[in-house]
């Protein structure tokens, strides 16, 4: 996959790490960047082209991949956190908004694109994921729930589309400097940063970032003999 000349949809491009993908897309030679958000005012980069886009709501989806028609990379960015914990009484309600929009919203994009990319070359599909993807964290145990699911789903859909030739990136990421965590005190990694590295990994034809320190000890800890899912986390 080469960055330069393709044809790219951010979902989520409005604020936080995906509009930090569709600015660098840009300066790194990308031919066309749809800019994916619920309210396209709120995109305020120039040069790319705002699409009205809600993951979760098919009707969009498919508007959006019919206008689509010469996408080369999708970059699944969209993502929600509802915070709390798995014994709260709005536990599942949360849990239902979180794997609506990070699990099926991001399934549906893969869905709908995946015959567009296949029939432009195979193409490209960035999903971004979690080190909560692998441990769950009191606070937040049902968005960890969600990027579980979301991994699992981008492995599946690796496998499914590796015939047609698009290369699937997972992106596992700990604390990034963004809306998401502005409550939370820790080190965070910026999002330039992250989509340099996801950039890289793409041209390079690998299959999954662990964009900081924390995720990469954790990918180690799942395979001790006392995987760190195990024990509480942070
Ligand atoms: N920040 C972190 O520490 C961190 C760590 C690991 C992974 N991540 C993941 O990184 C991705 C980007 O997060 P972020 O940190 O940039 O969060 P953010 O600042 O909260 O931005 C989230 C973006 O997703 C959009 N979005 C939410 N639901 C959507 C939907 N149904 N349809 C379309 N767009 C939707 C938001 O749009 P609106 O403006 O309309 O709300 C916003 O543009 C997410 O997948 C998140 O789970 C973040």
């Amino acid at each position: 996959m080469k960055v330069r000349d393709s044809v790219v949809l951010v979902t989520g491009a409005n604020r936080g790490l995906g509009r930090a993908w569709a600015r660098l897309l840009l300066e790194a030679g990308a031919r066309k960047v749809y800019a994916g958000a619920r309210d396209p005012r709120s995109i305020d980069l120039p040069d790319v082209i705002p699409l009205e886009l809600d993951i979760t709501r098919p009707e969009q989806v498919r508007r959006v991949a019919a206008e689509c028609g010469d996408l080369t990379l999708l970059v699944n960015n969209a993502g929600i956190v509802r915070g709390g914990h798995l014994f709260d009484d709005e536990a599942f309600e949360r849990a239902r908004q979180e794997l609506d929009t990070n699990l099926f919203g991001t399934l549906a994009m893969c869905r709908a694109f995946a015959p567009i990319l296949g029939a432009n070359g195979g193409g490209a599909i960035v999903n971004v994921l979690s080190v909560l993807s692998w441990i769950s964290i009191p606070g937040g145990a049902t968005y960890s729930i969600s990027k579980a699911a979301t991994w699992s789903m981008t492995n599946g859909v690796r496998i499914a589309l590796k015939p047609q030739g698009t290369q699937v990136v997972g992106v596992h990421v700990a604390f990034m400097d963004t809306d998401m965590t502005a409550g939370v005190d820790a080190p965070k990694a910026s999002t330039l940063d992250v989509v340099i590295q996801t950039v890289a990994a793409l041209e390079a034809g690998q299959e999954e970032v662990l964009a900081d320190g924390l995720t990469r000890e954790v990918k180690r800890g799942l395979s001790l003999e006392r995987g760190v899912y195990l024990d509480a986390a942070g």
